[in-house]
């Protein structure tokens, strides 16, 4: 059985689709938003006796942990809650694979760096200049420890495709283009966006494969996030008028962003051979959109 840990947000729910195309026996967990379909359970990772009774109940062969406390400005206002969720929640489960001899899979971020040198490697030294950062690194290390260096660790970024809630970069930017709203977007944040249904497909690869150690799960396209949203609009026919550039210190966030971030992928295409699924943004971006039309042409038949 695969478990997914915070199944409810926009990786994990393209996990469980995923491992249910893949006809593979799956369950998720959610915190405060039960998705509309699946098999759910309520975990709060914060609650380790809760944690751990799951594992012990459901003896899982695979657990997957994109959840997260992933509010990076909420986290540097409240750095508790996000050790709590982030780390020791982390921590928690990392040790409950352990004793049941599951394989743990736990999702990073490029916030590990300073983003002063992207797209960074799986070598490159960690640097963090948020709470949310440095405890991403803080759970990467304890998910290590506590597995005896078994976990696989998949750190990806700037994450974006078909999600339920949709609350990610793109499908917020289509809404609010398509009611006529200005969207001011950074132009001094380069990174590497990822598909969400590739980093799904390359994740399950990388743990059915048995693979351990740091992988990094992104696209292969370098961008900043305005030329990402430009892609966007050029690809939904919007109003490319409504993006305004802006620098990101102009946005006053809390948290400090890394600038020059990004993932380089040659590892997992090296290690996935032919299954590695790196799809540039633009080609992301059609597929999104034929696959936003194919839903709506079949919701219109109804
Ligand atoms: N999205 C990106 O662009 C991006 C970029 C880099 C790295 N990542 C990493 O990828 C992972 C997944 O990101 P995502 O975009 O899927 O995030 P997300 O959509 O915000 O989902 C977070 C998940 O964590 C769950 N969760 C939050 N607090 C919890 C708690 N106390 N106990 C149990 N579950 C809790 C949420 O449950 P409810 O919604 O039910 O409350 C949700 O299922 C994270 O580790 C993140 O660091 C994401």
């Amino acid at each position: 059985m695969h478990l997914v840990i915070g199944a409810s947000g926009q990786v994990g729910g393209a996990l469980l689709l995923e491992l249910e195309r893949r006809k593979l026996i799956c369950l998720g967990t959610y915190h405060n938003h039960k998705a509309p379909v699946g098999n759910f359970e309520k975990l709060d990772l914060s609650h380790a006796e809760d944690v751990a009774a799951l594992v012990a109940r459901t003896r899982p062969l695979y657990i997957y942990v994109p959840a997260s406390y992933t509010n990076v400005d909420g986290c540097e206002d409240d750095p508790d809650k996000s050790f709590a969720v982030n780390v020791r929640g982390v921590q928690a489960i990392a040790a409950a694979a352990h004793q049941h001899r599951a394989k743990l899979i736990y999702f990073s971020s490029d916030y590990v760096f300073d983003g002063t040198s992207g797209p960074y490697d799986e070598l490159a030294p960690v640097s963090p200049i948020s709470v949310y950062g440095r405890h991403k690194v803080e759970a990467e290390q304890a998910a290590m420890k506590e597995t005896e260096d078994a976990a696989l660790i998949v750190r990806t970024t700037v994450v974006f495709g078909p999600e339920w809630q949709q609350k990610n970069f793109v499908l917020r930017l289509i809404k609010q283009l398509s009611e006529g709203r200005e969207v001011p977007v950074p132009d001094d944040q380069i990174g590497t966006p990822t598909f969400n249904r590739d980093l799904a497909h390359s994740t399950v690869e990388l743990a059915l494969g048995d693979q351990t150690g740091i992988f990094n799960v992104a696209g292969e396209d370098l961008c900043s996030r305005y030329e990402l949203a430009m892609a966007v609009a050029e690809t939904f026919e919007l109003d490319e008028e409504l993006i305004i550039p802006v620098q990101t210190e102009m946005l006053a966030q809390k948290a400090k962003r890394p600038l020059k971030a990004g993932l380089k992928v040659d590892k997992v295409k090296e290690v996935l051979a032919r299954n590695a699924r790196v799809t540039g943004f633009r080609e992301a971006l059609e597929e999104l959109h034929r696959e936003i039309d194919e839903l709506e042409s079949a919701g219109g038949e109804d």
